[in-house]
This record gives C-alpha cells, sequence and structure tokens, in this order.
C-alpha cells in the first residue's frame, strides 16, 4: 500500500532530527538543558484541573457533545475578548472551537482556498502552517521578517503579482520565533492592506498573554474593520499552561468562523465536554496565575539577556512570547552552531532555519527553564570560549 500523494506531499518535520539527537544525548546520560522545544514547563493551575474533575464526574459531559461546541465555552470565549480587549463577539456565529489552535491554523486553507490559490506566510514562521499548505494544495509566498522592520512584514515589498494572487494572509504577534510584539499601526495596515486586495487575514494569537515591559500584547480584533477582514486564533496552551489539553478557538469573521465550523462538522465531534467546561473555567475566573506565569516569563528573559552580555553575546531582548531569537556568532551556520552547542556544551537550541530561509543566521532559545538552569546553559556556552567580552 501507498500513502496518498497528499501525504506523501505533507512537509518533513524540521525538528524531528533536533528531538532525536536531544533524546539520544539524554539516554547516553548526559545532562542536556533543553532549550530547543516550544513546551510549557509549569502545571495547569489546580482551579482549572479542579473543574475539569467536576466537570468529568457529571454523566452529561460523557455523551456526545454538540457538534459546534458547548455554548457555556463560545460564551466565555466572547466574554474573555470583551474584557481583555474590549472587542465585541456573537458567541453563536464568531466562535469556532477548536482542538488546539494547530488544528484550526491547518484547517482553514482547507476551508476557504482552493488547490492552486495563494497563501502568505511569515519567514520565520511556526513550521506547522506549511502543513496546512500541503493539505490544502495551495502555494504560498513568504513575508521576510527582518530585524530592520522589527520582524514585520512589509506588505510594500510585495510583488504586485502575488499581492493580486493572494488569498490568505498569516501574521503571528507576540512572534513565534522571533518574539516580536505587533503595534497598533502595523495591524491597522494590515486590514487596509487585506481590504485593498481581497485578502481574509488569520492573525495567530498563540501568545497573547505573554508580553513584556508592561505592554500587554494587543489583539488584532481591536483594530476598526479587523472583523471585516479576518479572524483570530487564540489557544488556552499558552495563556494557562494547557498545552496538553488541546482547547483554542477562533474569533472574529463570521463567514470565516463558518468556513471552519463546517469543516469540524466533518471531521470532528468537537472535544470532550468537560474540558470545555474547564476551558469556560479558566477563561471566566481570576487570571492571578496568568499574570504569575508572565512574570516568570519576563524574569527568565532578563536572566537570559543579561547573562548573554555578560559573556560578549549580544542579544535583543525578546518583547513577547516565550521565545528569544539568538543571532549566531560570525563564521557559523545556524546548524553548525546548534549541533556545537548540543555537542560541546550539552545545550540544546533550535536552528533558526527551521523556521524558513530568513531564520539562518539565529537560534531559538525558550524560556522554558528555571533561571538558575538558563545561568548554567550560558556558563557552559561562555566556556566554549567562541564570544569574548
Ligand atoms: C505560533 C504558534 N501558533 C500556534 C501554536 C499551536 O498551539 P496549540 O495547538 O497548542 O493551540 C503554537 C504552538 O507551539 C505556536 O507556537
Amino acid at each position: 500500500m501507498e500513502f496518498s500523494k497528499k501525504l506523501q506531499q505533507l512537509p518533513s518535520q524540521f525538528f524531528a532530527s533536533l528531538a532525536q539527537k536531544v533524546n539520544t544525548a539524554i539516554a547516553e546520560g548526559r545532562d542536556i538543558i533543553n532549550l530547543g522545544q516550544g513546551n510549557p514547563d509549569q502545571p495547569t493551575p489546580s482551579h482549572i484541573i479542579e473543574a475539569l474533575q467536576e466537570a468529568a464526574e457529571n454523566p452529561l459531559t460523557h455523551k456526545y457533545p454538540p457538534f459546534r461546541g458547548i455554548t457555556e465555552l463560545r460564551e466565555a470565549a466572547a466574554a474573555f475578548y470583551m474584557r481583555e480587549y474590549g472587542v465585541t463577539i456573537d458567541p453563536q456565529t464568531e466562535v469556532a472551537i477548536v482542538g488546539g489552535t494547530k488544528i484550526g491554523l491547518v484547517e482553514l486553507p482547507l476551508a476557504i482556498m482552493n488547490p492552486g490559490d495563494m497563501m502568505l506566510l511569515p519567514d520565520p514562521g511556526y513550521p506547522d502552517y506549511l502543513s496546512g499548505v500541503a493539505l490544502a494544495d495551495v502555494q504560498f509566498a513568504t513575508m521576510p521578517l527582518l530585524p530592520e522592520n522589527k520582524f514585520l512584514p512589509d506588505y510594500d515589498a510585495l510583488s504586485e503579482d502575488i499581492k493580486e494572487q493572494a488569498k490568505l494572509l498569516y501574521i503571528n504577534y507576540p512572534n513565534n520565533p522571533t518574539g516580536a510584539i505587533a503595534t497598533y499601526d502595523f495591524f491597522k495596515e494590515t486590514v487596509a492592506f487585506a481590504k485593498k486586495h481581497h485578502i481574509a487575514v488569520a492573525h495567530d494569537f498563540a501568545y497573547g498573554a505573554i508580553g513584556f515591559d508592561g505592554k500587554k500584547p494587543i489583539s488584532f480584533l481591536q483594530v476598526e474593520g479587523a472583523k471585516d477582514v479576518g479572524i483570530e486564533f487564540y489557544t488556552l496552551s499558552k495563556t494557562f499552561n494547557m498545552a496538553g489539553w488541546r482547547v483554542g478557538f477562533a474569533v472574529g469573521n463570521a463567514k470565516m468562523i463558518e468556513a471552519i465550523q463546517l469543516l469540524q462538522d466533518h471531521l470532528f465531534c468537537s472535544l470532550f465536554p468537560a474540558v470545555q467546561h474547564a476551558a469556560a473555567h479558566a477563561l471566566s475566573t481570576e487570571q492571578n496565575a496568568v499574570e504569575q506565569l508572565r512574570a516568570t516569563y519576563e524574569s527568565r528573559r532578563n536572566v537570559l539577556v543579561e547573562e548573554a552580555a555578560k559573556i560578549g553575546w549580544q542579544v535583543k531582548a525578546p518583547a513577547g512570547s516565550f521565545f528569544a531569537w539568538l543571532p549566531v556568532p560570525q563564521n557559523y551556520t545556524s546548524e553548525q552552531f546548534t549541533d556545537l552547542l548540543l555537542n560541546k556544551a550539552d545545550v540544546a537550541v533550535a536552528n533558526g532555519k527551521g523556521f524558513g530561509e530568513f531564520g539562518e543566521g539565529y537560534v531559538r532559545v525558550g524560556l522554558l527553564v528555571s533561571e538558575e538552569r538558563l545561568r548554567e546553559a550560558m556558563q557552559r556556552i561562555a566556556a566554549l570560549g567562541i564570544f569574548h567580552k
């Protein structure tokens, strides 16, 4: 039996080989400091776990859920957007519940594009966007995220051809992997660009809760007219350390939401209702744990940046997300530097090239270990003698 052509055209998982190298090193008994992954290291707050336990005791949650999720969660998502961003969302028509936003991001091209259509993706960017490209059999053009543009795409730099062909645009701020945040003006420009060229927009707001230096990341939907052109994906994975629970939602443009719902009617039967009840609870109750988590990441970021400076590694502090995007030293490619750190310092980082061509020259470091481990990682890197004060 052969796999379908569609499966054969799926992109290979760039980071699978890193994970394998790290696992091999750990199996050899080496003490690897793993800064390569994006998995939150803290547990889900206990009040959310209790809400799950309570809901799971109720036999009603053992039945099939409604296809489009429980009303309570759709209402909680809408109320969350009003409370956090002042954005009005209709829980009936403007919310789609997804089993993790990865699913939503991968299924959207399938829901609103035809084979051969063109989409615009950031480079560097979250690699899973390419899975949606392959499954929907669409083409894509990249928008380079450059340090001189504060890692925001420059729409003017796209060719007229590409602008005319594009049907869907993905953006993501706070950004994985660069740690950049978006400005209100940039989102305004995005809405104008999308309207002018009839492009649908999906803003991936996975790191929406994680902004530093007193700046709360803004929602794309806060900009006037955003709902006319697009949606935003919000995940509970990062905000509430619920990555394993697989729950998120899309909010915004009713037509795009309906397209996602329709596709999902055929693919899924929504999520375990107890998870949905717990997710509604997480969105609706006190957010102290979220603030604590944000402060933890900020403090780790400060340690990383200070320790890097001490060893002579000049790095820019990320403004949000739980990643830092660090330049590799001269005379190394990202891959060579990644391999060197793993083989000689027992420190795993993600090769920037895995996020796209414009990731060359960088490595991504996750702020997902303790401050002590971050300090130790920097000391191990200093001992290589590559950086000079
Ligand atoms: C930029 C970005 N978008 C989306 C996701 C997917 O998150 P989830 O599927 O857990 O909602 C991730 C996860 O790492 C991410 O980094």
